[in-house]
């Protein structure tokens, strides 16, 4: 948690005025455990809220002004609430704008402007959801000011939207919905279709989960990601010649789709969609041996979604790929794999207790010589979703 009372102090400093009308509010990152490129695919993903995030201080204002500062970029700007719009040169502050912006065109006009104070704890570009944070944090603080429900399903949806809309990345709900709905020591079991959810215990026993952070920045906007989704609607107007009402991959059974992926005429696309359609099953076959305590299986089950992320999906590249298989060759790690959306940004292992001093070194030394960059490590433990924090807390 970071220092309130020095947040507090900046707030005032950059704000002026007192801290007594301050409320502060908490979002975690988060990170996938298993069901990657998933989402927007209707299927299932099971990611976990973190314990480390972006804290927002916010105090209403007379007008209808947004200030928006931060404690990691000097970047800090005055917008009015109305005629909000996307500015290149406005940064990260396009997501609390495009939340402001999404609340707005919903109906919940905002009943006057407030100053914002962000404090980033999410190392920023490395796949652990620093931008959702941002949004959601954004969406439940402002709900929260202005007297309205937070419902936090509804809180992901707008989130996303604002980001698919506002922001113009074309993300999924995985990320919003679990920076949104996370609980501590539980994975998120979310079938991306429905919506319908289960928290799972993530009962990891002697193990930890290691989080690996390739420092290979992953520009989201600029990627490969838009276009591996058009790839997998091109699959799916394909695949209308067996299953005519098909509207997304995550509606066919593994065996369905093997029966007939013949009929995805472009050899690249069948690969892209037979990821999506194994990569379902192999998250339902996590809960399975989750359920029976069965690490070492769901270690296996992570070190094949890497490889068909890498060899069907090809969204890993050299760096994901260099520390992944690093993070295997240390004894006492049961599985290692990417998470998010890939193109750099980090690796996520199951690493006995007494093994995670080595690997952190190990690990570290075999990326930084195949690759030149250094690593960061960090041991994760899973933590709640958004919530508001008490001063004294
Ligand atoms: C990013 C997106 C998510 C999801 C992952 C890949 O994190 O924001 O919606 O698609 O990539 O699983």
């Amino acid at each position: 948690m970071p220092q309130l009372t020095s947040l507090l102090n900046e707030f005032t400093s950059r704000f002026g005025g007192t801290e007594q009308a301050v409320r502060i509010f908490h979002a975690p990152g988060r990170v996938n455990l298993i069901g990657e490129h998933t989402d927007y695919n209707g299927g299932a993903v099971f990611p976990a809220a973190l314990t480390f995030g972006t804290t927002l201080l916010i105090r209403p204002r007379d007008d209808r002004q947004l200030r928006l500062a931060s404690t990691n970029f000097a970047l800090s700007h005055e917008v009015p609430l109305d005629g909000l719009s996307l500015k290149e040169e406005d940064d990260w502050m396009n997501y609390p704008k495009g939340v402001a912006w999404e609340l707005e065109q919903r109906g919940y006009r905002l009943s006057r402007g407030y100053d914002l104070l962000f404090h980033g704890e999410i190392p920023n570009g490395a796949g652990l959801s620093s931008s959702a944070s941002i949004e959601v944090v954004t969406a439940f603080a402002l709900l929260t000011m202005e007297g309205q429900p937070t419902d936090t399903v509804q809180i992901a949806l707008w989130s996303q939207h604002a980001e698919n809309e506002f922001v113009g990345v074309k993300c999924g709900i995985m990320d919003q919905f679990a920076v949104a709905n996370g609980k501590k020591d539980h994975a998120i079991h979310l079938d991306c279709d429905t919506l319908k959810y289960e928290l799972v215990p993530f009962r990891s026993g002697d193990y930890k989960l290691v989080i690996g952070n390739t420092n290979k920045r992953r520009g989201l906007v600029d990627s490969k990601y838009n276009e591996r989704r058009a790839q997998c609607e091109q699959a799916v107007r394909d695949l209308r010649k067996a299953f005519p009402d098909l509207t997304l991959l995550g509606q066919l059974t593994l065996a369905q789709f093997e029966a007939n992926e013949q009929l995805i005429g472009d050899e690249t696309v069948r690969r892209r969609a037979r990821h999506v359609v194994q990569e379902i099953d192999r998250v339902q076959r996590s809960i399975e041996v989750l359920n029976r305590n069965d690490l070492a299986a769901f270690g296996a089950l992570m070190n094949a979604s890497h490889d068909s992320l890498r060899d069907l999906y090809e969204v890993t590249g050299a760096e994901l790929d260099a520390m992944v298989d690093a993070a295997r060759s240390v004894p006492g790690v049961l599985g290692s794999r990417m998470t998010g959306a890939g193109f750099g940004g980090c690796t996520i292992s199951l690493v006995h207790k007494d093994s995670v001093e080595r690997f952190i070194s190990e690990v570290g030394e075999k990326y930084e010589e195949a690759t030149g960059l250094r690593a960061d490590f960090y041991v994760c433990d899973i933590g709640d979703g958004v919530r508001e924090w008490k001063k004294e807390a």
